[in-house]
């Protein structure tokens, strides 16, 4: 009886289609990690049959509706997955002021509490295939004091995937970026250049080409190009599947 628990419990982990997480960091904020954890999100759902969950677990500067103030990328990632979770769950804390989650608890006096945002991993982890996490600015921005966003990747030994800019700025960003991950021994799943801007100008022709020679062993998984109105009111899923397919080498993704 234990042998066969045993099989059951190796076989089910060596299955490439069981607790894969990705974890979403970018070189800074506004890079397009929001855009690119949905289109992530939105492939392994809608074209390898994955049942996706999502996480974005500390979410600030709210986007101001009409009535409301909104998890704007917690509302992206829950759509573009198809996940069933409570928004609640999805991001456990969101913050009104738009600074790091250091900042904006104590601004709001709110105790961020990671152990409570680590039951909600494992749980999220156990009930879905995979589960992309997103993350908040890069590696170096403060969730508590003397606790940044690399620590909590740490914690959860989690592969991670970085979006970086295709432009001007980014080897310096990007090469510090893999230099940290690397050093605190996670596995990088690899890089996606961002077009965030449409400007194909000199540095978006020659960064890729010296990214690649400077990054050595971590894969440049693709150029997310620049399309207009990529989320606009409501996620459009099979768009974004569809761009991520066409753009971005996705086996990287779950080899884990
Ligand atoms: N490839 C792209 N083409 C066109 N617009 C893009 C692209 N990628 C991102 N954007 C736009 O850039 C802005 C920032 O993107 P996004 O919200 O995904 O960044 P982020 O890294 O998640 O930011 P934050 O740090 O606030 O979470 C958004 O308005 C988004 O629609
Ligand atoms: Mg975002």
């Amino acid at each position: 009886m234990r042998r066969l628990f045993d099989r059951l419990v190796t076989s089910a982990c060596i299955d490439n289609t069981v607790m894969k997480v990705i974890f979403v960091t970018g070189t800074d904020t506004g890079i397009g990690k929001t855009v690119i954890s949905s289109a992530v999100s939105a492939f392994f759902s809608l074209r390898k049959q994955m049942n996706v969950g999502v996480m974005k677990p500390f979410e600030c500067g709210l986007s101001k509706t009409d009535k409301d103030l909104l998890p704007w990328d917690a509302i992206c990632l829950r759509e573009a997955s198809g996940s069933n979770d409570d928004l609640n769950i999805i991001s456990p804390y969101t913050l009104e002021a738009p600074v790091a989650p250091e900042v904006a608890a104590m601004l709001e006096h709110v105790d961020l509490d990671i152990s409570l945002v680590d039951k909600i991993f494992q749980n999220l982890k156990k009930s879905h295939d995979l589960l992309v996490i997103e993350g908040a600015g890069g590696v170096l921005v403060p969730i508590r004091e003397n606790f940044f966003f690399i620590d909590l990747i740490q914690k959860w030994n989690a592969p991670t995937l970085v979006v970086s800019r295709l432009g001007l700025g980014t080897i310096n960003h990007t090469l510090l970026t893999i230099h940290l991950l690397k050093e605190r021994g996670i596995k990088v799943l690899g890089v996606i250049l961002n077009d965030t801007i449409g400007l194909g100008d000199l540095p978006t022709q020659t960064n890729p080409a010296i990214l690649r020679k400077y990054l050595l062993d971590v894969p440049i998984l693709g150029i997310f190009p620049h399309v207009k109105d990529l989320i606009k009111g409501n996620v459009d899923r099979e768009r974004m599947a569809d761009i991520l397919a066409k753009n971005i080498d996705t086996d990287a993704l779950l080899e884990q």
